[in-house]
């Protein structure tokens, strides 16, 4: 029997440069899309793939996240004199009981790697997903669900990628991957140049890693860009213990970029029961003025 997969990390302290001015003084997690902030569409599909610790590792201008997660009393009543009940509903549901939030500030910036390592004394040694909330993905069941689904038939660490334009991959980490024995994964490199890259199978933000992963963490030292890479410290577990690269279903949508969060708006805003019928005569009448 594999261990349940109980612990999710939200890594939330970059800066979010490609959205600024928007991400100043406000995290880039909090854009919403249609009517929730991104962060909250993480949370949801990493409950939904069964987790109840939500570690967040936070940096400076993040407050609003752990705002968000928060009850609110004083808005709850007025919801509740207003009678505004699926308002109520709306705002109530967004962490269920049994579900914990913890936040761990990180001081500096210092790469993904670095952040998944703070959240380490909150995980324990327990294999533990690892969220990243700008890569939204439309799948059912969601991405992390397929990713736990996978892993109980065979443990070890398993990491979504996606096939990317040869000419993309230095905006990814990149894998070889040994079809033969489950999507093994047999290299991993970060951001590679078209002609250095061994597949055009790209990392994207949901990995579900085994506790070992820490004390590669520890030891690997700054790399590209001088950061702290996540990418380094799994290729330093792949000698040790099995990584496997899980295709998932779905769709995903790089909201950490205009253009990826312009497209997501229209996806969800057309598949929104509250706006979708309306929206897409509006997009319609859009492109027929054009
Ligand atoms: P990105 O590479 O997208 O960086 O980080 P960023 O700062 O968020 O955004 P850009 O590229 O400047 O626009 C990938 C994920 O890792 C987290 C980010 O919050 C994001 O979820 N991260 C990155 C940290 O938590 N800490 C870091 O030191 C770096």
């Amino acid at each position: 029997m594999k261990q349940a997969v109980r612990a999710a990390v939200f890594p939330v302290a970059g800066r979010g440069t490609r959205f600024l001015p928007a991400t100043k003084a406000s995290p880039k997690e909090m854009l919403p899309i249609v009517d929730k902030p991104l962060i909250q569409y993480a949370v949801e599909e990493a409950i939904e793939a069964g987790a109840t610790k939500l570690i967040f590792v936070t940096g400076s201008s993040k407050r609003a996240i752990e705002d968000h997660f928060d009850t609110d009393a004083e808005l709850e009543r007025a919801l509740t004199d207003a009678g505004k009940d699926e308002l109520l509903k709306s705002i109530q549901g967004i962490v269920p009981a049994g579900v914990s939030c913890i936040y761990i500030r990180q001081g500096e910036p210092l790469g993904l790697g670095h952040a998944v390592l703070c959240a380490r004394p909150a995980v324990g040694n327990e294999p533990f997903f690892v969220h990243l909330a700008d890569d939204l993905i439309a799948g059912n069941p969601g991405c992390l669900s397929q990713m736990a689904d996978e892993y109980s038939s065979h443990g070890g660490s398993v990491i979504a990628v996606e096939t990317v334009p040869r000419q993309s991959t230095s905006s990814y980490g990149i894998v070889a991957i040994d079809e033969k024995d489950g999507n093994r994964i047999t290299r991993i490199v970060e951001k590679p140049k078209p002609e250095d890259a061994p597949s055009n199978s790209a990392v994207v933000g949901r990995y579900l890693l085994s506790g070992d992963i820490f004390s590669k963490l520890e030891t690997i030292g700054q790399g590209a860009g001088g950061e702290i890479q996540l990418t380094d410290g799994i290729a330093a577990l792949l000698g040790e213990s099995p990584v496997y690269a899980h295709s998932f279903d779905g769709v995903r949508y790089d909201c950490g970029s205009k253009l990826g969060y312009l497209q997501a708006t229209v996806a969800y805003g057309l598949n929104h029961p509250a706006t979708g019928e309306r929206f897409r005569e509006h997009l319609q009448q859009v492109l027929a003025d054009q």
